[in-house]
């Protein structure tokens, strides 16, 4: 059995002339940086930054960002030259498949479910965050019953009772919506995503702006906290401060980058893929570290750690404005309906970038075929994003946020190792393919990539390392169980 047998590249090219007639090109090179703003900012910059700066890095989460940041640009560039050399659906899949043989593409691939499946049910599980903010704060109504908007290993003291999660609705209820309205085809969804984008960014300014004034210095004294444990309430420790803290929140925060790389997975559906694609990844990868700096530096100078580890806890920045912001009420309410909106945008474009890459391993048959089963009329694979929908909604549904936000971390994480590999060992194996965006300094920036990548799965733990080997395990018992039987190419060689 060749389990490493390698899918030819001019394969994939030639995958991708015939896709003109399933997938339409609709995507131009704008469309890509709206998109993969609109995949990027959320739960992390909303949610995760504030419970990185509690649990590993206090003010210092900053210098986490420019670490998370530094290991995105390297990797980046090495999504950029892959997706701008092959243009097809299904991303670091692909990409390993035609370079690192079968094995190691399954394995890719199922990584890949942590990084789109997970990741949408961590911003939905956020999303129920700031809607029950909404609920209260804004509109003044009752919250949803904390019992139906957490998952079942949550439970929290309210006015002296203690109330347990049994299933988180409204996160369940966004993860359907949003993949009925994909389902019904990409062009629409873009357009949406084009608007909600521009509301996103316009409130992370205006929270950078408005909030300046209320940094207070003693909370950023001193920047880098000393090296001590943190025991969270669900008896988890954690390192906080000193170089640990930095890199734990750093693969924390890490999740607020992804989905630049998704961008990648929609190759098939973009006009002129190879200019359009490293504009598209790098271009937003670099608006949002700029912006995600600043705003870690004004959200850890208004409240201080103790705040986020209590009752800033949930729908943090919402929370730190209410508080701390006086006279700025409405910042409140406008950033807690921009946020829902922009959750959306975020889930909308990780649920899509799952099912484009069901898409391409049902194709190559390492998955059953009916995923690559195209709507006759919205020409969406819906059998893959009805299936997606029921995956994502049981993580959403009885998962803790913080859990299914660490895995989506170190899933992504080994998913750009493999990319930056992939990228060294392309260029020996197929030195002569046409390549429109080379990344410079092969193999230095490739490999300083792999080394920022593993230093913040390092600083993630071993709870999370266990998490991701279990994940993998899994993945193993499907490959051996199904797809090495029904693989296309293993079956034409044979
Ligand atoms: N980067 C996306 C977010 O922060 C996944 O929600």
């Amino acid at each position: 059995m060749n389990l490493f047998a390698r899918k030819p590249v001019a394969d994939l090219l030639a995958e991708s002339a015939e896709s003109e007639k399933g997938l339409k090109r609709t995507l131009t090179a704008g469309t890509l940086v709206a998109l993969g703003i609109g995949a990027i900012i959320g739960a992390g910059l909303f949610v995760q930054t504030a419970r990185a700066a509690a649990q590993n890095a206090g003010p210092s989460v900053t210098i986490a960002f420019i670490v998370a940041a530094i290991g995105c640009a390297l990797a980046g560039l090495c999504y950029a030259e892959l997706s701008s050399s092959i243009p097809i659906s299904g991303s670091a899949y692909s990409y390993t498949y035609a370079t690192m043989g079968e094995l190691m593409a399954w394995i890719i691939g199922w990584d890949l479910v942590l990084e789109y499946a997970v990741g949408a049910a961590t911003v939905g599980i956020a999303w129920a965050e700031y809607l029950n903010n909404l609920l209260t704060h804004v509109l003044h109504w009752p919250p949803i019953p904390y019992e139906w908007s957490h998952s079942p290993f949550q439970s929290a003291v309210i006015d002296g009772v203690t109330h347990s999660g049994i299933i988180n609705l409204p996160a369940l209820a966004i993860v359907i919506a949003l993949s009925l309205l994909l389902i019904k085809g990409t062009q629409e969804s873009a357009l949406v995503n084009n608007i909600i984008v521009i509301a996103k960014v316009s409130i992370v300014v205006l929270i950078i702006i408005l909030g300046w004034q209320f940094v207070n210095p003693a909370h950023h004294t001193p920047y880098i906290p000393a090296n001590t444990t943190y025991v969270d309430p669900a008896g988890v420790s954690h390192h906080f401060g000193g170089i640990l803290g930095i890199l734990g929140a750093a693969g924390t925060v890490f999740f607020a980058f992804i989905g630049f790389d998704a961008v990648s997975t929609t190759a098939q559906e973009t006009k002129n893929p190879k200019k359009a694609m490293p504009i598209g990844i790098l271009g937003s990868l670099a608006i949002c570290t700029v912006l995600y700096v600043l705003f870690a530096h004004v959200l850890t100078g208004i409240a201080d750690v103790s705040f986020y580890r209590t009752k800033g806890g949930e729908a943090s920045v919402a929370a730190a404005i209410h508080d701390f912001m006086p006279g700025y009420h409405w910042l409140g309410s406008l950033v807690t309906v921009a946020i829902l909106a922009g959750f959306s945008s975020v889930i909308l474009v990780m649920l899509l970038g799952q099912s484009r890459v069901f898409y391409t391993m049902a194709h190559d048959g390492l998955l059953p075929k009916m995923f690559s089963d195209v709507h006759p009329k919205y020409k969406t694979p819906y059998k893959a994003n009805l299936f997606i929908m029921i995956l994502v909604g049981l993580f959403a549904a009885f998962v803790p946020g913080d859990v299914v936000g660490d895995m989506t971390s170190i899933g992504t994480l080994f998913a750009f190792i493999l990319v930056c590999g992939a990228v060294i060992i392309l260029r020996k194996k197929e030195p002569d393919m046409k390549r429109e965006f080379k990344v410079p300094f092969v193999p230095l920036i490739p490999i300083l990539g792999i080394l920022v990548c593993a230093s913040m799965i390092y600083g993630l733990g071993w709870l999370n390392w266990l998490r991701l080997a279990g994940w993998l395990a899994i993945g193993f018992l499907v490959y051996f169980g199904y797809s090495v039987r029904h693989s296309v190419l293993r079956n034409k060689k044979n």
